[in-house]
């Protein structure tokens, strides 16, 4: 029997910071389930900075979400119903059809970014409760250990700087980066995000890069040069960085979250003589280059959490409406941690 769900559309695109009145909530009536087709309810989605990026046409590398129509996210839910041989009722899905609380699957093959959203995988991991796979193993927790771990060349003792340390990217990356016994530098953008990264992250040093010069921080920081640096937040960042970095080493760029509620422009300001002088690598990555560890990410970050060397602290907004402001919060720099939607039990 068809059924009534509700559905956020975009209603306009945003110039400059995203607002929750730039989304409209709309109810929608989904068909009857077709042979190998999958109704399912979703209880968990993330709101991620490049969803700010996807409200713009501009973005070379991803398609603009439409306006007036469905959009996508990862989220994780439950099989209601099922005519697919694939999928049981119950079964704990993974796919990238968040903004909307009900959804139909044709039941294909989930690849996160990389396939039609709609398609999903069962997820069923000892020790993982259904939010985590928007969390603790979602994306951003992918990308920090796809930084920290299937890339990243430093070895014990040498100095790791992680902008954004207080985000789902940076904080993860500070804590697998202490758990490789690497010497932690971080930055944040309030005194309350600082303390709790050096003080349940456990970083080495951190501070505020609204109320301190950068270059002053890092070089008070950082005595014996930078060996590594996971870039989250902005080219003012990267740059700082640069004269401080030991010969040979390694730059990562995860993202530039400054710039995405602007025209995503990014210039390298200053001292990138210091790239050439000292045979620095700067690389950007993706999360889904590194799909071919899932398991072993799945297994290392469950087994780090169960032996306390990991946390992911949760900012929770309860239902689908309040999704839109759970979007706009990540650049307002309030949240400590992930921002996830709960959309039900
Ligand atoms: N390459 C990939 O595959 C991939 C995948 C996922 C994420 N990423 C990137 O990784 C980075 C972090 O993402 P995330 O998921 O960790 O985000 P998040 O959990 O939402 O944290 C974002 C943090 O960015 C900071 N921020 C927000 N607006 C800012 C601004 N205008 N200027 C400077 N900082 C700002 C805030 O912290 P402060 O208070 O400290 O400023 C905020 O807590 C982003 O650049 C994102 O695009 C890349």
């Amino acid at each position: 029997m068809a059924m009534r769900t509700r559905q956020i559309h975009l209603a306009r695109r945003p110039d400059g910071l995203a607002r929750p009145d730039d989304f409209r909530m709309v109810d929608a009536v989904l068909p009857d389930l077709e042979e190998g087709q999958v109704l399912v309810r979703n209880l968990w989605m993330s709101v991620d900075p490049y969803m700010r990026r996807s409200m713009s046409p501009e973005a070379t590398d991803l398609e603009p979400w439409p306006l007036n129509a469905p959009l996508d996210g990862p989220s994780i839910g439950r099989v209601v119903e099922s005519r697919s041989p694939k999928f049981s009722p119950g079964d704990l899905v993974e796919s990238m059809s968040g903004w909307q609380e009900h959804f139909i699957s044709n039941g294909g093959e989930f690849v996160p970014y990389l396939s039609p959203s709609d398609t999903l995988a069962i997820r069923r991991h000892e020790g993982a409760q259904p939010k985590d796979y928007v969390g603790l193993l979602g994306v951003a927790a992918l990308t920090a250990y796809r930084g920290m771990v299937s890339l990243n060349r430093a070895k014990p003792g040498d100095t790791a700087v992680v902008s954004s340390g207080a985000g789902t990217v940076g904080s993860i990356a500070c804590q697998i980066g202490k758990i490789q016994g690497l010497r932690v530098v971080s930055s944040a953008g309030t005194d309350e995000k600082v303390r709790w990264l050096e003080e349940i992250a456990g970083v080495d040093a951190a501070f505020n890069y609204r109320t301190n010069s950068l270059d002053e921080a890092l070089r008070a920081r950082c005595p014996k040069g930078i060996d590594l640096v996971l870039e989250n937040a902005s080219a003012e960042h990267l740059c700082a960085c640069l004269p401080l970095m030991n010969e040979l080493k390694q730059i990562l760029i995860a993202g530039f979250v400054s710039t995405y509620s602007t025209d995503g422009k990014v210039s390298l300001q200053r001292n990138f003589e210091y790239v050439l002088d000292r045979f620095l690598t700067i690389q950007s990555y993706r999360f889904m280059d590194s799909l071919d560890v899932y398991d072993q990410f799945v297994a290392n970050m469950l087994q780090w959490r169960r032996e306390g060397r990991m946390t992911l602290p949760e900012v929770v907004f309860e239902g689908l409406e309040n999704a839109p402001a759970a979007l706009c919060s990540i650049f307002s720099g309030r949240n400590t941690g992930k921002a996830l939607v709960k959309i039900a039990d």
